[in-house]
């Protein structure tokens, strides 16, 4: 079982200036999905090389993955596919203010590190000013994915998306969804599936009403 880092230590704070899509993709017109938490990338390797007309962009807080999924894409030669290590609550912000117009059209938080405890809640991954800054990125009809297979850990995530009122649930009403709607698996996802442990999975499309910062506050 690999370590998890603590996001509040000194070191994780430091901010990091993602490029903006002209820099790192070969056609930065292409829509955007982001990976958060993308460990050594094998989601994105896999989907970024079936849908060519995306571009796809993952994070991760342990440098050493990042550095292992950037030889592999470079090895791959994949050019709508770029991985960054950085802290997303400290550095995803600045990087959605400089994308262009509905170009955010996906986001994915996949197996997230298990802070359990309520004293740790401020570790986990998913804080309210990133789901703020994902929300005012994001156009209608932008889709946010999650899944985990610890319920304590993606039940407070879908609470804090519900709470906003800015996204809707798939047309079948459905809060919790049995199949993987891309059908490619993580690293994590792999593992769990051998183990036939339940798998917890959401999937929020952003709807039209505006954000409204303060329902949040209490978070
Ligand atoms: C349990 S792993 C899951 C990896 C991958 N999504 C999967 O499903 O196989 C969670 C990942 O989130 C990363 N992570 C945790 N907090 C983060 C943060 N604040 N910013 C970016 N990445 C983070 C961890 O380093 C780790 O690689």
């Amino acid at each position: 079982m690999r370590q998890h880092v603590n996001p509040l230590s000194r070191f994780y704070q430091s901010y990091i200036d993602i490029p903006c899509p002209e820099e790192i993709f070969a056609n930065p017109t292409f829509p955007i999905h982001l990976d958060i938490g993308c460990a050594k990338g094998q989601f994105l390797l896999d989907f970024s090389s079936i849908e060519k007309k995306w571009n796809f962009l993952g994070l991760d807080i342990r440098s050493s993955l990042i550095t292992f999924a950037e030889i592999e894409r470079k090895k791959l030669g994949i050019d709508n596919l770029h991985f960054f290590f950085c802290n997303a609550n400290v550095s995803i912000e600045n990087w959605l203010l400089k994308l262009r117009d509905n170009q955010l059209q996906r986001v994915s938080i996949q197996f997230p590190d298990p802070w359990f405890k309520k004293k740790h809640r401020k570790r986990r991954v998913l804080q309210p000013s990133l789901l703020l800054a994902i929300t005012s990125a994001m156009k209608p009809g932008g889709e946010l994915f999650l899944q985990s297979d610890v319920f304590n850990v993606i039940k407070p995530m879908v609470d804090m998306i519900q709470l906003t009122a800015c996204y809707d649930l798939r047309v079948d009403g459905k809060l919790w969804i049995e199949e993987n709607p891309f059908n490619i698996p993580t690293e994590r996802e792999r593992y769990a599936q051998e183990r036939d442990l339940k798998i917890y999975r959401s999937i929020f499309y952003r709807n039209k009403k505006t954000l409204c910062s303060s329902v949040l506050e209490s978070n």
